[in-house]
């Protein structure tokens, strides 16, 4: 084998040694004792967070070549933008992304047995799927939540410039986490009134940011269970990376609760990154790993998006991409509701 693929193996196979090391740099919040143009030696950010010097150095060294942090004279270190998105402080801060998968990285070891059997990694790890264990654990969940923000809120501006929401007059985001996305639509469109669909302890919380935001009156937030039932009274039911955490049943069963509420006038949009075809490249096919690995759903093609459409009572209507790598798949009821 020449040179460069053995290199370029060993690099795949310790990948995961990237991975932890952001993970345990958001853990440890270093990039929250650097100032940007302001250089910290290692031995300083070691007393600050209690690490041990060299070790520390050691990862700060690596993560540097990755442009995580940059290395100057004499073993200090100073911001580079990835390092910069990792203050607390940041605009749409990853830190909290990256304590997250520092906090549920064992999850990864299910992967083996997932890939074996078919079965849900994360159960097999954790004793309970993901959404259970956050719901069991409170000081993951507000973590879990911006750190979705951090990985996804991108997406919300990319899919307002590509979707006309004009027409609409009452959107439901369902499974809406901290209300980033349905915040930004509302204040884009002051006509819309929203609903704002979540689990019990995340509703609490998106209650909270409603308020913050001054868009309580024109937001109810309404908790429950979307494998149970749906909350009535919009025209238009939104699911931004929902239907990628489910198996197929699971994924016809909450379409099927949205078929129920929706009006035959009415449509639904999934915000779903589309795997794309053959050998390409595309952020779909790495996160479809996570999907494999933590909550046990799967990322789709366009075309397996139209099948679980059919399968619970619509109809694919229309397949928006935006600029980032999210598409808006929107249906329409395929008839009456039978479900
Ligand atoms: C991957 S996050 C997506 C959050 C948000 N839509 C976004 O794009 O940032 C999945 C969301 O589904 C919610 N969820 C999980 N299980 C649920 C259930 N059974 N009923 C309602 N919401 C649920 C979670 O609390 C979480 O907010």
């Amino acid at each position: 084998m020449a040179l460069r693929e053995t290199e370029q193996l060993t690099q795949m196979i310790t990948a995961a040694a990237l991975s932890r090391a952001i993970c345990t740099i958001g853990e440890l919040g270093i990039a929250d004792h650097i100032k940007k143009g302001a250089p910290q030696p290692v031995r300083r950010l070691a007393q600050l967070t209690g690490a041990h010097e060299r070790s520390l150095y050691r990862m700060l060294r690596f993560t540097a070549s990755y442009g995580v942090f940059r290395e100057t004279a004499d073993r200090n270190f100073d911001h580079t933008a990835l390092s910069a998105a990792l203050m607390s402080d940041a605009e749409t801060s990853f830190r909290p992304a990256a304590q997250m998968f520092h906090r549920i990285f064992a999850a990864w070891d299910g992967l083996h047995h997932a890939v074996l059997t078919g079965e849900l990694s994360f159960p097999h790890v954790y004793g309970q799927p993901l959404f259970d264990y956050i719901g069991s654990n409170p000081e993951l969940a507000p973590i879990f939540d911006a750190g979705m923000t951090a990985f996804h809120g991108h997406e919300t501006n990319a899919m307002l410039d590509a979707y006309d929401f004009s027409d609409i007059k009452v959107l439901a985001d369902i499974g809406g986490g901290n209300g980033s996305l349905l915040g930004a639509v509302l204040l884009r469109y002051p006509h819309l009134r929203g609903i704002l669909f979540d689990v019990h302890h995340v509703a609490g919380r998106a209650r909270v940011a409603m308020q913050t935001l001054g868009l309580q009156e024109r937001c109810s937030v309404v908790e429950g269970n979307f494998f149970e039932s749906i909350p009535e009274g919009a025209d238009t039911y939104l699911m931004r990376h929902i239907i990628h955490d489910w198996t197929d049943e699971q994924s016809v069963q909450i379409l099927r609760n949205c078929r129920k509420v929706i009006p035959q006038n009415g449509r639904i949009l999934l915000v779903e990154f589309a795997v794309p075809p053959n050998n390409e490249v595309g952020m779909g096919k790495d996160t479809d790993m996570v999907m494999l690995a933590v909550p046990g759903g799967m990322e789709r093609t366009e075309e397996e998006y139209g099948e679980l459409f059919e399968q619970s009572g619509f109809k694919m209507s229309k397949t928006t991409p935006t600029s980032s790598a999210v598409c808006v798949f929107e249906g329409r009821p395929s008839g009456p509701d039978s479900a």
